[in-house]
């Protein structure tokens, strides 16, 4: 059910993000990433439902995306993705991961405390009509 990312998977992906996101990643950022063992989809009924992509830095690890498509919500695909997140960045000697979200994003926020996050700042203005929340977790 989730696979690393492929090209074919580009523009359902994007469907995805533009559906989901205020400033959408366009699909050439997408395409730069393919390849990458961080970048992955949820796949089923031969249909992408969300995708994922958790970036390295050094000792640092983020979740940069992750996006469910809107028909599929509430059904738990965020959560296998951000459960294979993690178990990626244990697999590669990570024991925690950051993450931005919008503060205004009440849902999103909620889905990561359920996840086991907790806030731990906020960054003004760090996007276009709204301020961030910094979420973390260690493992
Ligand atoms: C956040 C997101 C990825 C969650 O994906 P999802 O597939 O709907 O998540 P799940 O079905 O696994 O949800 C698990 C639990 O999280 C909580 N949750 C998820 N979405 C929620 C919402 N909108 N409001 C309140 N709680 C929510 C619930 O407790 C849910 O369990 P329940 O449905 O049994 O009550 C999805 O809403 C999304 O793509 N949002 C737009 C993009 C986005 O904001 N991405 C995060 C960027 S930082």
């Amino acid at each position: 059910m989730i696979r690393i990312a492929e090209e074919g998977d580009i523009p359902a992906i994007v469907q995805i993000e533009d559906r989901s996101f205020e400033a959408p990643w366009k699909a050439s950022v997408f395409i730069s990433y393919l390849d990458y063992p961080g970048f992955v989809v949820y796949h089923s009924d031969d249909t992408v439902q969300g995708y994922a992509m958790v970036l390295v830095v050094n000792e640092n690890a983020t979740l940069a995306s992750l996006a469910t498509h809107p028909d599929r919500r509430r059904q738990g695909v965020g959560t296998v993705l951000l459960r294979w997140c993690e178990m990626f960045l244990r697999e590669n000697g990570y024991t925690s991961v950051e993450l931005q979200v919008r503060e205004k994003s009440i849902g999103t926020r909620s889905f990561y405390q359920r996840m086991g996050f907790r806030e731990s700042g906020r960054i003004p203005r760090y996007y276009p009509t709204d301020n961030a929340v910094v979420m973390e977790k260690e493992f």
